[in-house]
C-alpha cells in the first residue's frame, strides 16, 4: 500500500501525505468499524492540577514554544511564517490546516482559554489526556497529536497547562475536523492506538547540561528521536536504528517533486550529524535555524526558543546511542532520488 502516514502524523508543516492511487484501492474495503476503532473513551485520565505558580507558568510557556514546539502547529493559521516564532508569548489561537488529502481535513485547536472557541471548557484533566495520549475530549483520537504532542512528565505537563489556562483567552472559531468515507474505510487498517499515558521520568531544565536531560528531551518531548528514525508508515512504530536517519518522505511545500528526509543524527564521524559536528558547531547549527521553507522540523522552536544547555543536553544524549553507519543523501531532493554508482 502507498500510503505515506507519517507526514499526516510527523509533519508539522506538512500536508497531504497520502497517495490516491493507495487510498483509492482501498476505498472499496467498506466503511465500518472506523469511527469504533477510533475512539477510545476508556483512556484513563492524568491528574493535572493547574496553579498560578509563575515559575510553573514559566516553565510551561519554555516548553510550549521551544522544545516541546506545541506554537509551530497552534501559533498560527497560516504555513510559512516562521518569523512569528521571534514572539515567545506568541498566542496560541490556532487554525491552522491540515489537508489530508482523501482522508479530509482537520485544523490545529485554539488552545487559548475561551470559553466557547478555545479549551476554557475543557478540564484540566482532558487537557491533560489529549497531550499525552491523543485522545481527544470525546474520546477521538487526533492521530495528529498521537504522533506529535510532547509526551510530558507529571511535573512538566500541569506546567504546560497552567501555562494554557494562564494566558488572555481569544474569541477566534476553528472549524471542526473531519474524515472522509474513504478515511474511515482505511483508517482503521493503520492499527492505531493511544499512546500509552504513563507519562516518562522527567528531568528538570538546568543551566548545566546533562545527557539524562538531553535524553527525556530527545525522545519525549521534541521528536529528534522519532522524526530522525526510519517509521513503518502504518504502525508508526520505528523500524530502523535510532535516530539513524528516516525514510524519505515526499514535500508537502510548493514543490510536490522533491522529498525530505531527516538525516542520522547519532555520532558516526563519517555519515552522522552528531559525529560530523563538534558540540558548538551543532549548537551553531540549531541557532541558525530553517534552510528549507516545507522542512517539518519545527526548526524556529529550537532556533530561537530553547536553551543553550538544552541543546547541549541533546547532543550528548545523541552521542550516547550506538552510532549507525548511514549516509541519508541530500535531506532535500528530487523524489526518488538514489545515489549515483
Ligand atoms: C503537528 C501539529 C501539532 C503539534 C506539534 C501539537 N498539536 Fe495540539 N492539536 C493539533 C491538531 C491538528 C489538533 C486538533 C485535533 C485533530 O483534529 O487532530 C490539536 C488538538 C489539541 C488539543 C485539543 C483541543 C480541544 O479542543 O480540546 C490540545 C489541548 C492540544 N492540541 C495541545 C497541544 C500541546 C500542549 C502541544 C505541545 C505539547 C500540541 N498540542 C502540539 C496539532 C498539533
Ligand atoms: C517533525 C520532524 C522533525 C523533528 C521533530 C526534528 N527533526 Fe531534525 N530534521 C527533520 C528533517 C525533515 C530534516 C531535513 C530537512 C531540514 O534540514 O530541515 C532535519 C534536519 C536536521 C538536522 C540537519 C541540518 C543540516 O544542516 O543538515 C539536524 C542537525 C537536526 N535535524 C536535528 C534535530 C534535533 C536535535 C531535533 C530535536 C531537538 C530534531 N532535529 C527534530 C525532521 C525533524
Amino acid at each position: 500500500m502507498q500510503l505515506s502516514f507519517k507526514k499526516i502524523a510527523l509533519g508539522v508543516l506538512g500536508v497531504a501525505g497520502v497517495s490516491i492511487a493507495g487510498v483509492a484501492a482501498f476505498a472499496a474495503y467498506g466503511v465500518a468499524t472506523a469511527d469504533r476503532r477510533l475512539t477510545f473513551k476508556d483512556t484513563p485520565y492524568p491528574s493535572v492540577t493547574p496553579s498560578r505558580e509563575p515559575a510553573l507558568i514559566e516553565r510551561g510557556r519554555y516548553l510550549t514554544h521551544g522544545p516541546a514546539h506545541c506554537v509551530q502547529c497552534h501559533g498560527r493559521a497560516e504555513r510559512g511564517q516562521p518569523e512569528l516564532d521571534r514572539d515567545p508569548n506568541l498566542p496560541l489561537t490556532g487554525g491552522l490546516e491540515f489537508d489530508l488529502g482523501p482522508l479530509g481535513k482537520t485544523y490545529a485547536a485554539n488552545l487559548t482559554p475561551d470559553a466557547r472557541t478555545g479549551i476554557g471548557s475543557r478540564s484540566p484533566a482532558e487537557l491533560g489526556r489529549v497531550i499525552r495520549t491523543g485522545v481527544l475530549a470525546d474520546g477521538r483520537l487526533s492521530v495528529i497529536m498521537r504522533a506529535a504532542s510532547a509526551d510530558l512528565s507529571d511535573d512538566d505537563l500541569r506546567a504546560v497547562v497552567s501555562y494554557l489556562l494562564s494566558v488572555p483567552p481569544v474569541a477566534k472559531s476553528v472549524p471542526a475536523g473531519s474524515w472522509s468515507a474513504v478515511a474511515k474505510s482505511v483508517l482503521p487498517l493503520f492499527h492505531l492506538s493511544p499512546r500509552n499515558g504513563g507519562g516518562p521520568h522527567g528531568v528538570a531544565a538546568s543551566a548545566e547540561p546533562s545527557v539524562e536531560r538531553g535524553e527525556y528531551l530527545a525522545e519525549h518531548v521534541s521528536s529528534c528521536v522519532a522524526c530522525h528514525t526510519a517509521t513503518d508508515p502504518m504502525t508508526l512504530q520505528p523500524i530502523g536504528p535510532k535516530a539513524g536517519g528516516s525514510l524519505p518522505d515526499r514535500s508537502h511545500g510548493s514543490e510536490p517533486d522533491k522529498e525530505f528526509v531527516a538525516p542520522n543524527l547519532t555520532a558516526d564521524p563519517m555519515t552522522g550529524r552528531t559525529g560530523q559536528l563538534g558540540e558548538d558547531e551543532f549548537l551553531a547549527r540549531m541557532r541558525k535555524g530553517r534552510l528549507f521553507g516545507a522542512s517539518a522540523m519545527p526548526w524556529e522552536s529550537f532556533a530561537l526558543n530553547t536553551t543553550d544547555a538544552d541543546l547541549r543536553s541533546v547532543y550528548r544524549y545523541l552521542r550516547t546511542l550506538p552510532t549507525v553507519h548511514n549516509e541519508v543523501g541530500p535531506t532535500y531532493r528530487e523524489r526518488g532520488w538514489t545515489r549515483a554508482r
